[in-house]
Order: C-alpha cells, then structure tokens, then sequence
C-alpha cells in the first residue's frame, strides 16, 4: 500500500480530529461544533470557506491554475442517536449519541486531504469540499442540493467514500451502477369495524385484515418482481388493539421497501396499494397508504467510477481494488448527489480488528489506521481528475 508521504506526516493530526468529532458526536442538523471544527480548520489551511448550506453543511473551496474544470468531494460529518458501549478515552462524552456510521473518520480523511492539496497544489482547476449534515435519515445531501449546491459551487463530477467494517484495511470497492439501494417508508391503515371480541361476526376485524396484508406483502418480492432485480419489502411495526376483548377498530403496519432499479423503485408504491386494498376489499375494510420515498438508489456512472479505481489503484495495486462488489441493500444520501451530478461512491476496508463490528452497532469504531489512505485516495483523484496540462 502506498500513502502520499505527507499525509503519512499528517496521520497524528488526523487521529487527533477524528478523536475529537468521535468524543462530541452530534446528530442530524445538529453539527454545530463539527461544522466549526472543519470551517477553522479549512480557514486555517487557506481555503476559502462557505457556511450555512443546511444549516450546518461547510463547503472549502481550493483553486490552483487557470483551468475551468471542478470536481466535488464530500463527506458526511452526523452521528447517531444511540448509546455508546465502548470505554476508550474517545468514546462519546454525550448521552445517546455516537459515531457509530464512521462519519467521524470521513470527516477527518477529507480535511487531511484539503490541507495537503491546500499545501502542494500539484492541479490544475477547483476542488470543492463538501461537509454534510444530516446523512443519516433525514437526507442532508438532498437538503445542500435544494438549497443551491450544484449552482453555487458547479462541477463535473462528484465524489463519495464510506467505510466498511470486515472489508480488509488497505482495500477500496467501487463499481459502476448501483451501490446501495433506494429507502423508502410506508405506513398502511387498516380501518374495519370494532366489535366486542367474543362476537367477531357483528365487527370487520382489522386485525386479521393487517395480518393477510403482512403476508401477501412478501409476494410482491417472491411472487411479482424479476427474481434478479433485489427487493425488500419488510413490515417492521404492527399496531392494533389495547384490550383481551375488543377487536379493535384500526391496526396500522408501517415498514420500508429497498430497491436499485429505477422502475422497480418507481412501481412499489403501486404493488403495496394494490395487495393491500385488494385484501381489504375482499374482507370489508378499507384502507389508506402513505408512502414516502425516502433515498433513491445510489448509482455511480461508468466515467467517474473508472476514475475513482483508477485513483485507488495508484495506492492498493489492482489486487486491493474489489471491482465487483455486491451492493448493498443499505442506502445513502450521497445517492442525491449521483442524481445531480456524475460521480462514484467508493467503499474503503475499515478492516476487521478491534471496533470492527458492522455500522450502527454500538461498540463500532472506525479504524484510525485507513485515515492516511482515505486521505491519498482524494490527494490522488484530484491530482489525476485536474492534472496539470
Ligand atoms: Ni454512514
């Protein structure tokens, strides 16, 4: 593996940032001492620095040369309402919240790199570094978009990076198509009649109407869709009922479906409606649906992923560069990025030692030792993407 040798230099500085944002992590819309900490340190670098896209999104701006070409990076910077377990000195200082997504380190491998090309200047055009807030849930990217990203701060492509736990430390994965899929919501009411539970005749049991739509719903997935086009499709909550000997009125099934293809995410909304008012009709209730598309699938385009294996070849050998993984059924808020702009999203080993447990689990910890490679990967997109002529 080989690291640009000054970012080998900046790794103690890296840990000490990454240290930092992962004692003081803060959730969506939050990252107020985040968004300070990347802003100073921008500033400090030289970079020119924009504030207040979605609220806390932080953009650095580094333009060396005449060249009219611009690329995008970017890095999600929110933690996660969930309780720390780990003891280190670093773990989380505030209650009910944790890096447990990583973020901390994305954070930290992308102001490595600012400085470093803040410093050697080895291009030719614009770099934009985009801090996100919010990527967890509640769509920061798609936020920075709708408030002028794109326009304010044009570019050819743009790029994401994510860790993965047990994925080795010194490899990345990309490939072009979809990575991780679309998230959408879904929330079914079932409205039939209440009766007293010991004369179901005189009610319309919309219990038992909730419980036919939670299985037909999984035919939509094994009965409906091309086999080889993934699909979840998974009830997640039941409600209904406060009693032994009511039959109650309503019950409400929420849940999410997952999807990569385009079509496929566009024809969900209408399946689930389909089997669930069918079943109502069939049994005498009726029903109502929301359904929200949360993310869209996450889809790198073929120019900017060969580019970005290209990148993370010149450091890992072709044999440390994974180019056909499996997507995952995950999703990703960079995903609205892809939409507006060409770009890749590559995945990076946080290796499988200690902390190395999958995202979102409370004893996660990203791994410190990648941060100078993540850091070269971007060092190295640029200076390829905006070579000098
Ligand atoms: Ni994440």
């Amino acid at each position: 593996m080989s690291i640009l040798p000054n970012l080998a230099v900046a790794h103690d500085e890296m840990i000490r940032w990454r240290r930092d944002l992962h004692a003081h992590p803060e959730i969506a819309f939050e990252e107020r001492r985040t968004s300070d900490l990347v802003a100073r340190e921008l500033e400090r670098f030289g970079i020119t620095v924009t504030r207040g896209l979605a609220k806390t999104g932080v953009v650095g701006t580094l333009t060396t040369g005449r060249g009219d070409r611009a690329i995008a990076l970017r890095a999600d910077m929110d933690a996660l309402p969930l309780q720390e377990a780990n003891t280190f000195s670093h773990a989380s200082q505030h209650q009910g919240k944790m890096h447990a997504c990583g973020h901390d380190g994305h954070t930290a491998m992308l102001l490595g790199a600012a400085k470093h090309l803040a410093t050697t200047r080895n291009f030719d055009g614009t770099v934009h570094f985009i801090f996100q807030p919010a990527e967890e849930n509640e769509g920061g990217a798609r936020v920075m978009i709708e408030e002028g990203l794109f326009e304010r701060f044009p570019v050819g492509a743009v790029y994401g990076m994510h860790n993965v736990p047990g994925m080795p430390a010194g490899s990345f994965a990309a490939k072009a198509g979809p990575m991780m899929a679309a998230f959408d919501v879904f929330e079914i009411v079932v409205t039939g009649r209440g009766s007293h539970a010991a004369l179901p005749h005189q009610g319309i049991d919309s219990v038992v109407v909730a419980a036919h739509i939670v299985t037909a719903l999984q035919s939509i997935a094994s009965r409906n869709v091309d086999p080889l086009d993934a699909v979840v499709v998974s009830v997640t909550q039941v409600h209904a009922g406060d009693a032994w000997n009511i039959i109650p009125d309503q019950a409400v099934l929420r849940g999410t479906c997952r999807t990569f293809t385009p079509a496929l995410h566009a024809s969900m909304e209408k399946r689930i409606e389909r089997v669930a008012r069918g079943l109502c009709e069939a049994m005498g209730a009726t029903m109502t649906l929301r359904y929200e598309k949360r993310y869209p699938p996450t889809v790198n385009s073929d120019l900017e992923t060969a580019a970005a294996v290209r990148a993370a070849e010149a450091l890992v050998g072709a044999e440390g560069v994974n180019k056909r993984p499996v997507p995952m059924m995950g999703s990703e808020d960079f995903a609205f990025m892809l939409q507006a702009r060409p770009g890749c999203y590559i995945w990076i080993g946080n290796g499988d030692g200690e902390g190395s447990c999958m995202l979102h689990n409370p004893r996660y910890d990203f791994n410190d030792a990648i941060l100078p490679l993540g850091a070269s990967y971007w060092v190295r997109l640029v200076e390829q993407e905006l070579a000098r002529a």
